[in-house]
């Protein structure tokens, strides 16, 4: 049986979080700390909280630290999620694209890398110019797997039929059953790891920024210092797509709504 933190160890657990992710854990997700962490406590040998938070906060603990906050951070994605998106790409962004400039497009929080690669796949199909696609996120493991460009079968139901056929291939021996994105895209896409909750490199400018379902997970103060980076990294007439249950109504005016979920950089 997972054991939960006491009040005093899940506040500890909760500032540390805050101050590496800039993710605020409530303190109704008690339930959800526990689920994430208890298997490394017993992998450590370890049976209170207190201990196992002493020992990722020591100079020993490092790896052991990158392991605890890769489990608290949500990674759930899938192709062509909310597709409206990409609708508005394919119709109302690229047809506009600048003859001689390349569309720069980073997908900010791409998890295991199906956001990224649908978008790869719409550049490819319908960019009339030349392309650069970014893709971070915060937590190394799911960016070593958005970097294979491999998938279960049954998670590729959302992409379209020829762009299944035309960017996917199905795995076989050891590999049946998972599909593997083309290398021809897989080369395209420029994988790293980025934390949004701390400065970060000069990556330049783009011309579109996913940053979708990463919001949710930060409080206002934080989307507004994450929000300020990301206009700056904006060209200036660029835009900015969030996670349909995300708004950024009373958080900022950097941005200016076009439709729902999406933004422009404001004047
Ligand atoms: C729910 S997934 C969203 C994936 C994709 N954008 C989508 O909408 O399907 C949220 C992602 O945000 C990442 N994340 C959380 N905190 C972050 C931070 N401070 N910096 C960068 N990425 C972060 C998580 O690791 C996770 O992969």
């Amino acid at each position: 049986m997972n054991q939960i933190p006491n009040d005093k160890e899940f506040f500890l657990f909760q500032q540390l979080i805050f101050q590496r992710l800039g993710i605020h854990l409530p303190v109704q997700k008690k339930a959800l700390l526990s689920n994430r962490l208890w298997k490394r406590l017993q992998a450590c040998q370890m049976e209170r909280f207190e201990e196992y938070y002493r020992f990722i906060i020591s100079p020993q603990g490092r790896e052991e630290l990158n392991k605890a906050l890769e489990l608290i951070t949500t990674n759930e994605t899938y192709f062509f999620r909310e597709p409206k998106h990409f609708d508005y790409l394919r119709d109302e962004l690229l047809p506009h694209c600048r003859r001689g400039e390349t569309f720069r497009v980073w997908s900010a929080a791409a998890s295991t890398g199906e956001e990224p690669y649908s978008i790869a796949m719409v550049l490819r199909d319908r960019c009339p110019t030349e392309w650069e696609l970014l893709c971070s996120d915060v937590n190394a493991t799911v960016i070593g797997h958005a970097r294979t460009g491999i998938y279960p079968e049954m998670r590729t139901r959302s992409i379209p039929e020829g762009y299944l056929r035309r960017f996917c291939r199905k795995g076989i021996g050891p590999e049946a059953g998972n599909i593997r994105v083309v290398a021809e895209l897989r080369e395209r896409v420029d994988f790293f790891t980025l934390n949004l909750h701390q400065e970060y490199a000069d990556i330049g400018q783009f011309d579109l920024i996913f940053l979708r379902n990463v919001l949710i997970y930060f409080e206002n103060e934080t989307k507004q210092k994450v929000l300020e980076r990301i206009a700056g990294k904006l060209k200036p007439d660029g835009v900015l797509f969030v996670g349909h249950s995300e708004s950024l109504h009373g958080i900022t005016e950097r941005f200016v709504p076009v439709r729902p979920a999406i933004y422009r950089r404001a004047k």
